[in-house]
C-alpha cells in the first residue's frame, strides 16, 4: 500500500559532450535520416570522464535543493541503475556519501522500468520505516555497455541521471501502481557480466560483453505491455484520468503506437527522446524536469509514469503533481 506520499523535488544531470547522429555516421555504417525515421533522436549526452554515480549525485543534489530540505532530513535512498561503475556499495551508497547523509540506502536493477520500480518501492517503504523524505535516482552510463561496432543498438543511447525527492504527506499523490513483466525466454534484450578465472573455473580473457537486443521482439513487447499498464492504471482512475503521459524514451516509434492505441493526443505524451537518446531508468526523471522547466507539467496535472525495458519488465504510476 503506497502511503501518503508526494514529489517534493526534482533535479537532473546529463554528461556535457553531446553526439549527433552526424557524429555518428563517422563511427558507424548509419545515417541522421535513418535513426531520425526509425526512433526520433537526433543526438544524445555522452559520458567522457564522469560516472553514472557522478551523475547521479548531481541530480540527487539538485533534487535535494530543489525540495529545499537539509540532506539530514533524508531516511532512505534508492539508487536505481544497471551501470554503476560499483559493484557494492551501490550508486545509494555512493551518493550518500557525496550528500552527506546517514540513512537507509539500497540499489534496484530493473532495467528501464527501474526509476518506476523505484518510487514504488520507496513510497512503500516511507510508512513502514517511519521515514519523512526519500530519495530516488536513476542514473545510467549506457554508453559504456553499448557495442560500438553494432549500429543497431549503438545509435540508440545515451547517458545522464534524474532525482525525485519524495517526502509524506497528508493527501495521497501517488496511486494505482503495476509492476508486471514477461520471462524473456529468447534473451531478446541481454547485457551479461564478464566471466573471470578462478583457481576452480571461469575463462581466461573472457569477451567483453555489451547490450545485445532483438529490437523487431523489444519493439512488438514494449507497445503491448505499455499499452496494458496504461489501460490498467486508466481503469483504476475512474472518473478522475489522467490527462499526461510520461513514458519511456526509448523509441518515439513506440510511443506513436501507443499513442494511437490509447486512443490520447500524442501532445498529451511528454517527448524529449529527439535529445537524450534512450538513457534506461534515467528517461522518466530527466523528462519530469524538462517537462516541469517547459512548464508542461504543471501543478494539478494527474500524470501516468510508464516504464518498461530488460526482464521483460513493465510498470506505472499515476501522480498528482504538486509542484
Ligand atoms: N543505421 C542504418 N541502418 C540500420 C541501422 C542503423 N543504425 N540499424 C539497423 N539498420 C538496418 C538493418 O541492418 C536492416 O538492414 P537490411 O534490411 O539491409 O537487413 C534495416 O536497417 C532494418 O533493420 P531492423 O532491425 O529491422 O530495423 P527496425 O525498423 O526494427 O529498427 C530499431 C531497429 C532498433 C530502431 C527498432 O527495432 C527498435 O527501436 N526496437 C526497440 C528497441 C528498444 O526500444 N530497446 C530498448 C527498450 S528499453
Amino acid at each position: 500500500m503506497i502511503d501518503k506520499v508526494e514529489i517534493a523535488g526534482i533535479g537532473s544531470s546529463v554528461p556535457e559532450k553531446v553526439v549527433t547522429n552526424f557524429d555518428l555516421e563517422k563511427v558507424v555504417d548509419t545515417s541522421d535520416v535513418w535513426i531520425k525515421k526509425r526512433t526520433g533522436i537526433s543526438s544524445r549526452h555522452v559520458v567522457t570522464s564522469e560516472r553514472s554515480i557522478d551523475l547521479a549525485a548531481a541530480a540527487a543534489l539538485k533534487a535535494i535543493d530543489h525540495a529545499g530540505i537539509d540532506g539530514s532530513d533524508i531516511g532512505l535512498i534508492i539508487g536505481c541503475t544497471i551501470t554503476s561503475e560499483q559493484i557494492t556499495p551501490g550508486m545509494s551508497s555512493f551518493v550518500a556519501k557525496q550528500v552527506g547523509v546517514d540513512c537507509a540506502m539500497m540499489d534496484i536493477s530493473a532495467g528501464c522500468t527501474g526509476f518506476v520500480t523505484g518510487l514504488i518501492t520507496a513510497s512503500s517503504m516511507m510508512d513502514t520505516l517511519n521515514i519523512d523524505y526519500a530519495v530516488v535516482i536513476a542514473g545510467e552510463a549506457l554508453t559504456k555497455i553499448a557495442n560500438w561496432s553494432d549500429r543497431s543498438t549503438c545509435v540508440l543511447f545515451g547517458d545522464g541521471a534524474g532525482a525525485v525527492v519524495l517526502k509524506k504527506g497528508d493527501e495521497q499523490k501517488m496511486h494505482y501502481p503495476v509492476l508486471t513483466g514477461t520471462r524473456d525466454y529468447d534473451n531478446v534484450l541481454i547485457c551479461k557480466k564478464e566471466d573471470r578465472k578462478t583457481p576452480f573455473g571461469g575463462v581466461d580473457n573472457p569477451p567483453l560483453e555489451y547490450i545485445k537486443m532483438d529490437g523487431r521482439e523489444v519493439f512488438t513487447y514494449a507497445v503491448g505491455a505499455v499499452e496494458d499498464v496504461l489501460r490498467r492504471m486508466q481503469k483504476s482512475c475512474g472518473d478522475k484520468p489522467y490527462t499526461k503521459v510520461i513514458a519511456h524514451q526509448a523509441n518515439e516509434k513506440i510511443l506513436d503506437y501507443v499513442v494511437r492505441s490509447i486512443g490520447m493526443d500524442k501532445d498529451q505524451f511528454f517527448i524529449n527522446i529527439s535529445e537524450y537518446g534512450n538513457t534506461s531508468s534515467a528517461t522518466i526523471p530527466i523528462a519530469m524536469c524538462d517537462a516541469l522547466e517547459q512548464g508542461w507539467l504543471q501543478k494539478g496535472d494527474r500524470v501516468a509514469l510508464v516504464g518498461f525495458g530488460s526482464g521483460l519488465s513493465c510498470g506505472g504510476i499515476v501522480i498528482d503533481w504538486t509542484l
